[in-house]
C-alpha cells in the first residue's frame, strides 16, 4: 500500500513586524507554526484544544488560541507573539507589573496571559477588577490563584494610562 504525501502549503504573513514566508501542512496549526517552524517557543501549549489560553497570540490584533487555527488561515495576516511584546529592549509595563507583583510562579501561563490582557487592555483602558477577571477567564494558571495576575493587570492599566 502506498501512502499519498500531504502536499504542502505556502503561507506568507507579519510575526512581530517580520514577514516570513512557511511551506506547511495545510492541517498544522499556527501555534506549531510558532513554535516548530519559527522557532518562537515563547507561545506554549498547555491543553491544545483551545481550553487554556497558554497559546494565546495577536491575530490582527484580536487575542486568539493559537491551537485552534490553521496555518493557512494567517496566510497576508498580522500575528504578535509574547516575544514581539518588549520594545527596544525594554519590558512592556505589563510585564513588568506580572513580575514585581508575583503573576507568575512557574510562568507556563504567563505568556498567554500577557496576550490575553494586552488585547483586553487595548479595548478597556480604564477596567474594573471584575472587568478584568471576566477578561482573564478563558486562560487558566495552576499556580497564581489568579489575585496576583489581577493586581498585575490592574496595575499595568494605570502604567499605560500615565504613560499615555
Ligand atoms: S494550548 Fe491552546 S488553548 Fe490550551
Ligand atoms: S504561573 Fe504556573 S501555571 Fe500560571
Amino acid at each position: 500500500m502506498t501512502t499519498k504525501a500531504i502536499e504542502k502549503v505556502r503561507v506568507s504573513f507579519v510575526v512581530n513586524g517580520r514577514p516570513v514566508t512557511v511551506e506547511t501542512a495545510p492541517h498544522r496549526t499556527l501555534l506549531e507554526v510558532l513554535r516548530d517552524d519559527l522557532d518562537l517557543t515563547g507561545t506554549k501549549e498547555g491543553c491544545g484544544t483551545g481550553d487554556c489560553g497558554a497559546c494565546t497570540v495577536h491575530l490582527d490584533g484580536e487575542a486568539v488560541c493559537s491551537c485552534l487555527v490553521l496555518a493557512p488561515e494567517v496566510d497576508g495576516r498580522e500575528v504578535v507573539t509574547i516575544e514581539g511584546v518588549a520594545e527596544d529592549g525594554r519590558l512592556h509595563p505589563l510585564q513588568e507589573a506580572f513580575i514585581e507583583l508575583g503573576g507568575l510562579q512557574c510562568g507556563f501561563c504567563t505568556p498567554g496571559f500577557i496576550m490575553t490582557a494586552l488585547a483586553f487592555l487595548n479595548k478597556n483602558p480604564d477596567p474594573t477588577e471584575a472587568e478584568v477577571r471576566e477578561g482573564i477567564a478563558g486562560n487558566l494558571c495552576r499556580c497564581t490563584g489568579y489575585d496576583k495576575i489581577v493586581k498585575a493587570i490592574l496595575a499595568a492599566s494605570d502604567r499605560m494610562e500615565a504613560e499615555r
